[in-house]
């Protein structure tokens, strides 16, 4: 059986921040972000919230699969940055969407996000307990930010993206070919947010808001090697070279992470398709949104295959071979 990824969606806050814009806010400048991160602007969210942008990348990619909500078995959401600790942002997009046959829940593997909600439908899909899913990375990161932070508030934007997956006929295309994923929570501080703090009669601490801090450095040290070897693993489990490949389709934090990953895997950098310039970092959603805009473009085409890759918080990653 062939799990195929048959329409995608995307959806961004209407108000966007650019990098001039914060300088007013922090000490920074758009040739400092510009220089490190490839970051021009980002869209942040104002009257939208996670499951509002979720619910709009969702019916985008419901159109573009040609399906309706109600086909939907099963609805998985990646983000961080649920709106309700209870109910999950996926039950939240079943609600608005009216997929009521659907089980809904969530992921939290921060910038793997959807890469983990992708291996976890495919293998609801292998096994035939459901035929079709809607997978949805989304997150309102600027909730989290700590905006007087220079280090952090400059890299993150707001963002929702979909894919609708479905368990097809054989000779309908390949789809999912190879897959793997991993977790290191060793090393989970380097990148962390902490949650509410226990505020019971014994515990009697007060509530203070917590923000999202990061060793940049060591992220970064991260990425850009366990990335190549993750997609070495799973270019080796296909039985592909980079070569083979048209489109690395990378979570997109910083054009630096991207280029060393494409030098590191002797592949051209025009494979690498870039959205951070204008959405900066959006964890869970990054790569479902470049890939929407991808497909938008119409620069896939049936049978091309492409790699997906996600890494972050956790710290997790995730790597894919895809054929369109
Ligand atoms: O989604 C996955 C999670 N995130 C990542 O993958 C991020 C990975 N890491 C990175 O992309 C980079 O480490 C950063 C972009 C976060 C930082 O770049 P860097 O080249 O590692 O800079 P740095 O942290 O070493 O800071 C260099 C200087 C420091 O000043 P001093 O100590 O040299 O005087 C910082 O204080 O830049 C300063 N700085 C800034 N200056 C202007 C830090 N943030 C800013 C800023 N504007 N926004």
């Amino acid at each position: 059986m062939a799990i195929r990824i048959i329409g995608t969606g995307s959806s961004l806050p209407r108000q966007v921040m650019t990098n001039d814009d914060l300088a007013e806010v922090v000490d920074t400048s758009d040739e400092w972000i510009s220089s490190r991160t490839g970051i021009k602007e980002r869209h942040l969210a104002k009257e939208e919230t996670t499951a509002t942008m979720s619910a709009e990348a969702a019916r985008k990619a419901l159109m573009d699969a040609r399906i309706g909500a109600e086909e939907v078995d099963l609805l998985i959401a990646a983000t961080i940055t649920g709106d309700y600790i209870t109910p999950s942002t996926a039950c939240e997009v079943q609600a608005l969407l009216g997929a009521g046959k659907a089980v809904a829940f969530d992921i939290n593997a921060a910038c793997s996000g959807f890469m983990f909600a992708l291996h976890t439908a495919y293998a609801y899909l292998q096994t035939g307990i459901y035929k079709t899913a809607l997978i949805v990375g989304a997150e309102t990161l600027s909730k989290i930010m700590d905006w007087t932070d220079r280090s952090t508030c400059v890299l993150f934007g707001d963002g929702a993206g979909a894919a609708v997956v479905r368990a097809c006929e054989e000779g309908e295309g390949s789809g999912l070919l190879a897959f793997e994923q991993g977790s290191d929570g060793s090393r989970g501080k380097v990148l962390a947010c902490e949650g509410r703090q226990n505020g019971n009669p014994l515990a009697g601490r007060p509530f203070v808001p917590s923000y999202v801090h990061m060793d940049g450095q060591e992220v970064y040290k991260f990425a850009v090697t366990t990335v190549p070897a993750s997609i070495r693993r799973v270019l080796e489990e296909a039985g592909m070279t980079e070569a083979d490949i048209k489109y690395f389709v990378l979570h997109q934090a910083n054009i630096r992470i991207i280029q060393s990953v494409a030098k590191r895997l002797k592949a051209e950098e025009e494979k690498f398709p870039v959205s951070l310039d204008h959405c900066g970092n959006v964890s869970a959603a990054s790569v479902p949104i470049l890939l929407d805009e991808m497909n938008r473009k119409g620069l896939l085409e049936k049978g091309d295959k492409i790699v997906m890759s996600g890494f972050g918080g956790g710290l997790t990653w995730a790597s894919a071979v895809v054929e369109w």
